[in-house]
């Protein structure tokens, strides 16, 4: 049961959103730790997986860098869902997801976006940066010398496309960033409940639908497909696309140091803490005192803030044995269970994977194994190796081609029966790809592009 006050909390802002609708415009979104709308019912166990606990609309008006873009984006409505799903420890916990309505929407079509959000803070959840007049700004990795996150074209693009589009907090309530269990489980919970709810406002009944991420989207969205046969076997996706995939988050450590995404390492240290009391307790006694106020600062920030706070350190002096303590039992015991792709179960869903062979954040050697593992299980599998940049540029590279790729999929074509990795070198955008993206859009990631490599 929900209690007393917490009732009277909801139930009053509730009401207050009633009556102050007219007046909503006036109102800039509370953040998600400020806002009783996230509050998780004290009776969550009562809800089943992919279960709605409540729902609300949002301003149509997405956030303000979507309308900087050189295209139009019309969107006709925006839903958020709050629904049960299952942590990382196979608890039931709430999650959000929210769901937008492009303008002359194909109701038959649905596009389940993980962003790569990337933080330790509740507060980056993309049910709130996407928001008009949010304080943050779309959280993600920015497109160079802008405050536009590279996500933001490609949703633009899809919207565009009149496909529906939803976007999942899948790190949870509490962000528990780089949890694989929590990220996956989230991700598929959320495709129920809008497979369940999206009907009454508009989706269609027997949608197809796809998954897509990048990075951070990518560890969702790959945990997801490997939990898909077991935890939600009545999902049947069309396909999914991972791009910059990160199957081994101890590889990933290591990678990282001394680079402009160590503090990455920070926050995603800290997730997997907010998700397993034992990693909990070895990082507060492994944390360096002298050092603590500069982790904690990192890692509380959104993605952008972390990899200013932490970006270029040398991550192991952090730790009181430096590289050493990673090697303790704990520790590796929990990049194993919440950081390891490939062991959960393996993907029946059509893949696309498409990765910079010089990834910066995670070897392409972790990738070329986890396709090979799939492959070998019978997994059917379109790998890319783009032998031209890295980690950023072919967010913008790849994910072109990923979109193509996803548009084929929504539109019924059938993949191969077997896998196949194609070595590509993308150092612009597919020509192919301008069709999908609309010439706007293509001409804008072509630019960018082209700054970037
Ligand atoms: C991005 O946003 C920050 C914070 O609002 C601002 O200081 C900066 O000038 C912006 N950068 C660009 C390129 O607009
Ligand atoms: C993951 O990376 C770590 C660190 O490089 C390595 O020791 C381990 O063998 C890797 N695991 C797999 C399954 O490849
Ligand atoms: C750390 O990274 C910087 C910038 O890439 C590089 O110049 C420096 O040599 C690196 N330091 C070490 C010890 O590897
Ligand atoms: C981590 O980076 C620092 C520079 O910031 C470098 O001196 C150190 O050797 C690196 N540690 C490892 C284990 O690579
Ligand atoms: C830490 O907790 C996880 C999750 O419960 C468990 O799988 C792991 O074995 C534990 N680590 C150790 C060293 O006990």
């Amino acid at each position: 049961m929900w209690s007393i006050t917490r009732f009277t909390v909801v139930a009053s802002f509730l009401l207050s959103a009633v009556v102050a609708d007219s007046a909503a415009v006036e109102d800039p979104p509370l953040l998600p730790s400020q806002d009783p709308w996230y509050d998780q019912p004290e009776n969550i166990a009562s809800f089943s997986p992919g279960q709605l606990i409540r729902t609300r609309q949002v301003s149509s008006k997405l956030q303000p860098f979507f309308s900087s873009l050189p295209a139009d984006i019309s969107v006709e409505s925006v839903h958020q869902y709050l629904f049960r799903t299952t942590d990382s420890i196979g608890d039931p916990v709430a999650s959000v997801v929210t769901l937008i309505e492009p303008s002359n929407a194909d109701p038959n079509k649905l596009l389940a976006y993980q962003a790569p959000y990337d933080s330790a803070s509740p507060d980056c959840s993309p049910s709130y940066t996407i928001q008009d007049r949010n304080t943050l700004g779309f959280e993600g990795f920015k497109l160079p010398g802008t405050n536009i996150s590279t996500d933001i074209p490609f949703v633009a693009a899809a919207l565009n496309k009149r496909w529906w589009v939803l976007t999942t907090d899948y790190e949870g309530l509490d962000a528990q960033f780089t949890a694989g269990l929590q990220s996956g489980h989230a991700t598929l919970d959320s495709i129920r409940v809008v497979l369940k709810e999206g009907p009454k406002v508009g989706l269609g009944v027997n949608p197809n639908y796809a998954l897509w991420g990048y990075s951070g989207g990518a560890l969702a969205s790959g945990w997801a497909v490997e939990l898909q046969p077991t935890y939600a076997p009545e999902l049947t996706f069309a396909g999914a696309a991972l791009g910059g995939l990160t199957p081994n988050i101890s590889s990933v450590l290591e990678t990282i140091n001394n680079s402009s995404f160590t503090g990455l390492a920070f926050s995603g240290m800290y997730g997997q803490a907010k998700a397993y009391s034992n990693f909990s307790n070895w990082l507060e006694t492994n944390l360096m005192p002298e050092k603590a106020n500069k982790f904690w600062d990192a890692a509380n920030s959104c993605l952008a803030g972390a990899r200013d706070k932490g970006g270029g350190e040398d991550m192991y002096k952090y730790i009181r044995n430096g590289k050493a303590s990673f090697l303790e039992p704990v520790p590796q015991s929990i990049f194993k269970y919440s950081g390891q792709m490939g062991i959960r179960g393996t993907p029946t869903v059509p893949l696309f994977v498409y990765k910079a062979v010089g990834d910066e954040v995670s070897p392409i050697e972790d990738t070329d194994a986890l396709v090979e593992q799939y492959c070998a299980k019978g997994a059917r599998v379109e790998y890319h190796r783009d032998w031209v940049g890295k980690h950023m540029s072919e967010a913008i590279a790849g994910s072109a081609s990923a979109l193509n790729w996803l548009s084929e999929r929504m539109n019924g074509e059938e993949v191969d029966d077997k896998c196949s990795t194609k070595q590509v070198v993308l150092s612009e955008l597919d020509p192919a790809t301008l069709v999908t993206l609309g010439e706007e859009l293509f001409a804008f990631l072509q630019s960018i592009l082209g700054a970037i490599l």
